[in-house]
């Protein structure tokens, strides 16, 4: 299978029930879901599994994450750490869908403890679904990757 529909998920303790569900609602739509877990319940730390995931992202091991925590916003934070990383948390589908279109991000942050199922899947779909559309908007993206330009 291409890069193309390979995506990597992660989260921590507080999101593993929201991330599987968000594996199976994907894998249905003929993603091919890399899931690096965690897959026990046990307390763990969020900015590792965040910098794990945006690791292969960047690599271009897999075109697109998707990363899970209790707010969506700690392991956010890490994945953005990662060079060529653009990820936002979403809490609407309008925000999912404005973060590909425009901001051309490559990882989407959930919080478990925000947005119940539904709302999720839904606002997973808007972020799969969405392109990015380049031209005006290729110019700012550039400017978050070389802020001195
Ligand atoms: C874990 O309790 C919690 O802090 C974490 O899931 C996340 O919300 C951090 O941003």
């Amino acid at each position: 299978m291409t890069a193309s529909k390979r995506i990597v998920l992660s989260s921590d303790h507080a999101a593993i029930d929201l991330r599987r569900a968000v594996a199976d609602h994907i894998s249905a739509q003929g993603w091919d879901v890399v899931d690096i877990g965690p897959q026990t319940p046990e307390s763990t730390h969020y900015p590792k599994h965040g910098r794990a995931a945006a690791e292969r992202v960047a690599s271009g091991d897999c075109r697109l994450g998707i990363i899970l925590c209790g707010t969506g916003q700690g392991i956010m934070m890490a994945a953005n750490k990662v060079v060529g990383i653009r990820c936002g948390v979403c809490s609407d589908t309008f925000s999912a869908r404005m973060i590909r279109m425009h901001n051309n991000a490559n990882m989407l942050s959930l919080g478990a403890r925000v947005v119940g199922e539904g709302l999720a899947l839904d606002i997973v779909d808007a972020f799969l679904s969405a392109e990015f559309e380049g031209g005006r908007h290729a110019t700012r993206v550039d400017m978050i990757e070389t802020p001195e330009g």
